[in-house]
């Protein structure tokens, strides 16, 4: 079977489970090689192992340039190069101080917010900066950062989050002027609400805040914000994220650059009314 993206090489990072999985999953299935990078290297490994296409998966840090320098070496030495650069390693963080978590915003701690920019923020630019040399060696390429709505809408609850994702979407303007005469795209995805790690901690902070989910599980809380803020009104999945990167790094993208793209069931368009 052909697709969209054989004979092209991939490479995702934080990917041993959640979005980056799917996404992953998304490329495998459009005929690209895989390789996958986490801060969880078994699971990256097991992820890679399990996509039936020459993939692999090992740990590494994806906020250090470093190791990702190595990386991305290591990446197009054991799979032939680098076509398309994925990042998205990020998420809310171990604790509730990782996250970061305001309101008021006197409560952010200086570790929260810095924890908040390497995890969100940092891991975009060393990522971004291991690829570029490869995906030029080839001619060209893609580059698909996930940012997330927090990005573009007030999020007091989140702010170091929200300023970090925020910055994606800045560095993917920047670097997509740059780099566009060199036919590399850059463009960013922000994903909406999905049961994830990170959500786990959401519902937990909104149960504490709204009496009426004192009582609920921290699942069913996610699921009854999916239903009153989403018109579309359905959860989201992984894929529904993976087979935006795969256009996106596609020849029907070729002359798509410099966007930020909601995938998020129309939540947007009620918290922008709101
Ligand atoms: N879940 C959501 O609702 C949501 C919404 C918008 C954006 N996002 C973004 O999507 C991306 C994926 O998040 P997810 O929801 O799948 O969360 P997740 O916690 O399930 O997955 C994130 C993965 O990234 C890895 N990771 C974190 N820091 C890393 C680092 N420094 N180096 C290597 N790997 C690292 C983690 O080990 C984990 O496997 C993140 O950038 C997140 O901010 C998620």
């Amino acid at each position: 079977m052909s697709g969209t993206l054989d004979g092209k090489v991939a490479f995702v990072t934080g990917a041993a489970g959640g979005i980056g999985a799917g996404i992953a999953r998304c490329l495998a299935a459009a005929g690209a090689s895989v390789a996958i990078i986490d801060l969880d290297g078994a699971g990256a490994a097991r992820t890679a192992a399990g996509l039936g296409v020459p993939a692999v998966g090992f740990a590494a840090d994806a906020s250090e340039e470093g190791a990702m320098t190595a990386a991305a070496e290591r990446v197009a030495r054991e799979l032939g190069g680098i076509d398309i650069m994925v990042n998205n390693a990020g998420g809310g963080g171990r604790n509730m101080d990782e996250l970061g978590v305001g309101l008021p915003f006197t409560n952010v701690t200086q570790a929260g917010w810095d924890a908040q920019l390497g995890t969100n923020l940092r891991t975009a630019f060393a990522g971004c900066k291991a690829a570029i040399p490869h995906l030029q060696a080839r001619g060209g390429g893609s580059i698909v950062n996930v940012a997330s709505i927090a990005a573009l809408i007030a999020a007091p609850s989140i702010p170091a989050y929200a300023a970090a994702k925020a910055g994606v979407v800045s560095l993917t303007r920047s670097l997509a002027l740059e780099l566009g005469p060199q036919d590399i795209r850059v463009n960013a995805i922000c994903p909406g609400f999905l049961w994830t790690r990170a959500w786990e901690m959401l519902a937990e902070l909104l149960k504490a805040g709204v009496p009426e989910y004192a009582d609920m599980a921290p699942r069913d809380v996610f699921l009854d914000q999916v239903k009153r803020c989403t018109p579309l009104g359905r959860e989201q999945t992984p894929e529904d994220i993976g087979e935006l990167v795969v256009f996106l790094a596609s020849p029907g993208a070729r002359n798509i650059t410099g966007q930020e793209i909601k995938v998020d069931g129309g939540i947007t368009l009620n918290l922008v009314a709101n």
